[in-house]
C-alpha cells in the first residue's frame, strides 16, 4: 500500500512535511508506516525511529471548529496570545498537549512519553503492540478495580496541579495499565476554569462505570462534597 500518497491526502500541508522533515534530520523519526487516527482536530500516524514504535500526532491546520478551540484555549492562563492563524492554532495545542504530557508523565507515569515537539507534530511513546494501540476503554469490559486506579490518577493529577478536561472511555487507553491520553485541553488546576473541568472529569468517569455497574457511590458522595 501506498501510504505516501495516502497520507498526503488526509493532512500533509506543507508546514507540516516541514516539521516532519526536520524531526528526521534531527534523526528523532525515520518513517511513517500508517494512519492510526483521524480525529476531528488532529490525526495520529505509527511512525518508526529504527525498530521503535512512535506515536506521531498531527494537529491539523484546517478544522471547523475554529472559534470553539480558540475560546478554549484561551481559558489556560499560560497561554498569553495567539496569532489567529489555524496553523498557529494547531501549534499552540500541539505545544499545550506536549507541555502537558510532560507534567502528567511525571505526577502519573501512564500517559505516553512525549519526546520531542515540532510546530504542529508531538512525538511520544506509542501504546500498543505491533502497531495496533491499546484498545479505548469504551471497548474493554472494567472493573472497579479499573474504576479506583483512574479516579485516584485524577486526584494525583488535580493534586500535582493538573486537570486533564476532556475525560472519556475514548480518552482512556486499557493495556498493561490504565493509560490517559490526548492532553490538548488540559490546563493548570489554577485557572479560572479548573474546578469546573475537574469535576466535569470526575463525572464522565463516575457516569461510564457507573454504567458498566461497577458501584461508584463512594465516589459520587467525593464529588457531591467537592460540589458544596
Ligand atoms: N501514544 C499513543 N499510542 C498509541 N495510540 C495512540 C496514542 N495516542 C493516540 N493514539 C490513538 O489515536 C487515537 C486518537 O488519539 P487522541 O489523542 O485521543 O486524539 P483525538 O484528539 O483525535 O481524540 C486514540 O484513541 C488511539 O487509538
Ligand atoms: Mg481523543
Amino acid at each position: 500500500m501506498k501510504w505516501e500518497n495516502e497520507i498526503e491526502n488526509l493532512v500533509f500541508d506543507k508546514r507540516t512535511l516541514l516539521n516532519i522533515a526536520k524531526l528526521m534530520k534531527k534523526g528523532l523519526l525515520d518513517r511513517i508506516e500508517g494512519i492510526v487516527s483521524q480525529g476531528k482536530e488532529a490525526n495520529v500516524f505509527l511512525g518508526k525511529q529504527g525498530e521503535r514504535e512512535i506515536a506521531v500526532k498531527i494537529y491539523r491546520s484546517e478544522t471547523t471548529n475554529f472559534q470553539n478551540r480558540m475560546k478554549y484555549l484561551l481559558q489556560d492562563p499560560r497561554i498569553k496570545k495567539v496569532k489567529k492563524t489555524q496553523y498557529d492554532l494547531a501549534c499552540a495545542y500541539a505545544s499545550r498537549e506536549f507541555k502537558n504530557l510532560q507534567i502528567a508523565h511525571q505526577l502519573i507515569q501512564d500517559v505516553p512519553q512525549p519526546f520531542h515537539h515540532e510546530g504542529n507534530v508531538i512525538l511520544m511513546d506509542f501504546l500498543g503492540k505491533e502497531g495496533i494501540p491499546y484498545p479505548q476503554l469504551m471497548y474493554e469490559e472494567v472493573s472497579k478495580q479499573d474504576f479506583q486506579d483512574l479516579w485516584e490518577k485524577l486526584w494525583r493529577l488535580w493534586e500535582g496541579g493538573l486537570v486533564h478536561a476532556d475525560i472519556s472511555e475514548y480518552n482512556i487507553l486499557k493495556g498493561p495499565r490504565n493509560y490517559i491520553i490526548d492532553w490538548g485541553q488540559g490546563l493548570p488546576r489554577k485557572s479560572e476554569m479548573g474546578l469546573t473541568y475537574f469535576k466535569r472529569d470526575l463525572q464522565n468517569l463516575i457516569r461510564f462505570f457507573k454504567k458498566r455497574g461497577i458501584d461508584v457511590e463512594e465516589a459520587e458522595s467525593r464529588l457531591r462534597a467537592l460540589e458544596s
